[in-house]
């Protein structure tokens, strides 16, 4: 699974690829004149990248694309971006078309907070505001979670607040803005005003560093009206978290620490400051942002594990062969220790026996106060599944290890009445997550109440937090009736039973067929 990343600058496109655990696998920068092709440029460029790096394009699922300007709501059209010649407006469709992804664009400065917000100095925060300090002033706004808008889309114009009446013309089409006086192409003119025509910001902080006065006094004014601008923010919005990005913030001698401190001694604080710091990712913000964009992403392939205690036990090589015909992907072992669960199932060593019945992975489903101790009995393939209550452990993380040492897929399953917030501090060591859908123990149980909502609460919390790559299983009444809409919550693996594929009367092929017909 590869995410998609691409920040479109003034003269610049930076393109990069992510894995499943948010780690850059490549990245490329492009200097660009024409943008008029920017579609066919993109999608050349990323099937570059990809063969450069043996990468395979089609296991990219999703593509952000981060721009300099304002964006629709729904992510897919450009509606102001004075800082570079418009895209043309058909680029997300076109890219959609090309790569065969969900594409949604992004304003850049949102993308840089999202990327810090979820990988970078805002990590742990609730409200993060990032300010990029470049050639004009980016002002991108995570809140309680969340990519800030606005109402109308505007939120976060911080470079366009008016500080001087008549002032400066601006690429707004307003006169007197923050960011032409206090971000790169303002300080050129003040560069020029001061030293004279051809002099740039860089000159004047060469001259402030030599004692000029005039320059020190105009980087002086500089550093308090934006000092007001970011007070201002946090008076309003009360972040957690202002980040500083930028090429202008790496001034931070003569700009932005005596910022940082000018705003932590004039912002409003009842005792406890916000954190104020520089964001960590440096250019690549926007594009870890604009990769992890929350969106739908192309639905990976559902696939059915069989509950092979729900198969034809008198005939088991049969009902293995089956299976392994009926195309489906995993043979689900339920263990189970008649203490954990009122139940007493699969031994380990009944199951161990098993493999020389089938080439399938199992699926191993541990329904007991000890799963340590039942690890310790299986044979565990590399591309098994090992799920593990995390209501059975006091240690869950010790078990994960143990897991992860036995080369299987670590999925964490969830009892119906335990709250999906429970995996928080796992997600990172996580591959799957398995939403029981009934009490586990039994086949032939009814859906529990409210399992659709929390398969659906749950994909928005993995996807939320950036964990589009871990998907759901669900276990328990996957019927013919269930599964449609277990699917359409957000579900992708499916332990069918006694309510689908080993339904009485049907062949499993035929139940197979039917099931996957569902879910076309
Ligand atoms: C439940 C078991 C599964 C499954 C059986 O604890 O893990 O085997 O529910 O399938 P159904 O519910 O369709 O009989
Ligand atoms: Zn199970």
């Amino acid at each position: 699974m590869l995410r998609l990343g691409i920040d479109i600058g003034g003269t610049k496109i930076n393109i990069g690829l992510f894995d499943k655990s948010h780690s850059l696998l490549a990245s490329k920068k492009y200097y660009i004149k024409d943008i008029t092709h920017l579609p066919s440029f993109i999608e050349s460029s990323v099937l570059a990248l990809c063969s450069e790096n043996s990468l395979n394009h089609r296991d990219i699922v999703s593509c952000g694309i981060g721009i300099p300007g304002t964006v629709s709501d729904d992510g897919k059209h450009v509606i102001k971006a004075p800082n570079i010649s418009i895209l043309n407006d058909g680029l997300c469709n076109q890219l959609e078309e090309l790569l065969k992804v969900p594409v949604r664009l992004v304003q850049d400065s949102r993308a840089a907070a999202w990327g810090e917000y979820l990988f970078g100095a805002g990590q742990g925060k609730s409200s993060v505001v990032c300010v990029t300090l470049g050639t004009g002033i980016g002002t991108g706004i995570v809140l309680d979670g969340k990519i800030y808008s606005g109402a109308l889309g505007y939120a976060g114009e911080l470079g366009h607040l008016p500080v001087h009446e008549n002032g400066r013309a601006c690429g707004c089409g307003k006169f007197g803005c923050l960011e032409k006086y206090c971000a790169g192409k303002g300080l050129d003119m003040t560069a020029a005003e001061i030293l004279g025509e051809g002099n740039s910001c860089s000159e004047l902080f060469s001259a402030a560093e030599e004692g000029n006065t005039r320059a020190l006094e105009a980087i002086d004014d500089a550093i308090k009206m934006l000092g007001n601008a970011l007070t201002a923010i946090i008076n309003l919005m009360s972040p957690d978290c202002l980040l500083l990005s930028g090429g202008l913030s790496e001034r931070r001698t003569l700009y932005s620490e005596p910022l940082m401190k000018y705003v932590r001694q004039s912002c409003y604080s009842a005792g406890k400051l916000p954190d104020i710091q520089f964001a960590q990712l440096g250019e690549l913000s926007p594009l870890y942002g604009a990769a992890f964009l929350p969106m739908e992403e192309k639905r990976r392939k559902p696939q059915i594990s069989a509950s092979i205690m729900c198969a034809d036990i008198l005939n088991i090589g049969q009902a293995l062969r089956d299976i392994e015909e009926s195309g489906i992907e995993y043979i689900h072992c339920d263990i189970m220790d008649n203490h954990f669960v009122p139940n007493l199932m699969l031994p380990p060593e009944l199951l161990n026996k098993f493999r020389d019945g089938t080439s399938l992975p199992f699926d191993i489903h541990i329904m007991a106060d000890d799963p340590e101790g039942i690890l310790d009995k299986l044979i565990i393939k590399k591309g098994d599944i090992v799920s593990v209550h995390y209501e059975s452990v006091a240690h869950l993380q010790r078990v994960i290890t143990k897991i992860k040492a036995r080369e299987a897929k670590v999925c964490i399953a969830l009892n119906p009445s335990t709250p999906i917030e429970m995996l928080t501090e796992v997600l990172n060591e996580t591959d799957m997550v398995l939403a029981m859908t009934v009490n586990p123990g039994f086949s032939g149980q009814a859906l529990v109440n409210g399992s659709f909502d929390k398969i659906k609460r749950l994909r928005a919390m993995l996807d939320q937090k950036g964990y589009h790559n871990i998907p759901i299983e669900v276990d328990g009444n996957c019927s013919f009736e269930n599964v449609p809409k277990m699917y359409e919550a957000g579900a992708e693996i499916f332990v069918v039973g006694t309510s689908s594929v080993f339904k009485k009367g049907q062949s499993v092929k035929e139940g197979t067929e039917k099931l996957l017909s569902l879910l076309q």
